[in-house]
């Protein structure tokens, strides 16, 4: 393991099983509000969703298209900076769609409450949220996700997508950094 990481917290079999089990509450979902026939539109936040997106993925079979996001709301440090910016929007219309996002973390909520916003504008006519992880006593803005895989302590994570300095997103665990040493870290 990399100096960097203290601890696995959650290892790649928790994370397989616990993703299938989620996937079929959310594909239940849908097939009880009947919406199998419209292609629901999964919509992801580059670049932290990818390996958690393609996880759900493998287990959603529902009618779906993909869509993805480029958001901007921390720099390359482990606080969150607050001002989400669209650096990559959409490219296909969302009114009337229904609208599942999903999410590798949910940490004071912020990006989630204002991508939702920027959502709702557009007249979806459902918008969902999934997210792999949820920091929940860290939310600063009242917003819940539909379905979480985990919820987290407010330790700061790597792996499954998630990154410090873009690293470790490669990761197929979630680790927990020793911020100590990443203080005076070299790369
Ligand atoms: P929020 O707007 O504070 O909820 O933060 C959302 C984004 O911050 C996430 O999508 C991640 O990209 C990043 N983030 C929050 N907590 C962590 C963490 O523990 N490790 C890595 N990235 C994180
Ligand atoms: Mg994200």
């Amino acid at each position: 393991m990399h100096p960097l990481i203290k601890e696995v917290l959650l290892t790649k079999e928790k994370i397989d099983l616990r993703t299938s089990e989620v996937a079929k509450e959310v594909t239940e979902h849908y097939l009880k509000e009947g919406v199998e026939d419209e292609p629901i539109v999964l919509v992801g936040f580059l670049k932290g969703c990818v390996p958690f997106m393609g996880k759900f993925l493998e287990n959603f079979n529902l009618n779906c298209q993909t869509e993805y996001m480029l958001i901007s709301s921390y720099g390359s440090g482990t606080k969150s900076s607050g001002k989400p910016e669209i650096l990559l929007d959409l490219r296909i219309p969302i009114e009337n769609r229904h609208i599942l996002i999903v999410e590798d973390i949910i940490d004071t909520g912020i990006t989630l409450d204002f991508m939702v916003n920027y959502f709702k504008m557009q007249n979806p006519k459902s918008i969902k949220i999934i997210t792999m992880l949820d920091k929940s006593k860290s939310h600063k803005v009242d917003i819940k996700a539909d379905w979480k895989c985990f919820d987290v302590g407010n330790e700061f994570l790597v792996g499954m997508g998630l990154d410090v300095n873009e690293r470790f997103r490669n990761l197929p665990y979630i680790g927990v950094v020793d911020v100590e040493k990443l203080a005076t870290w070299k790369w």
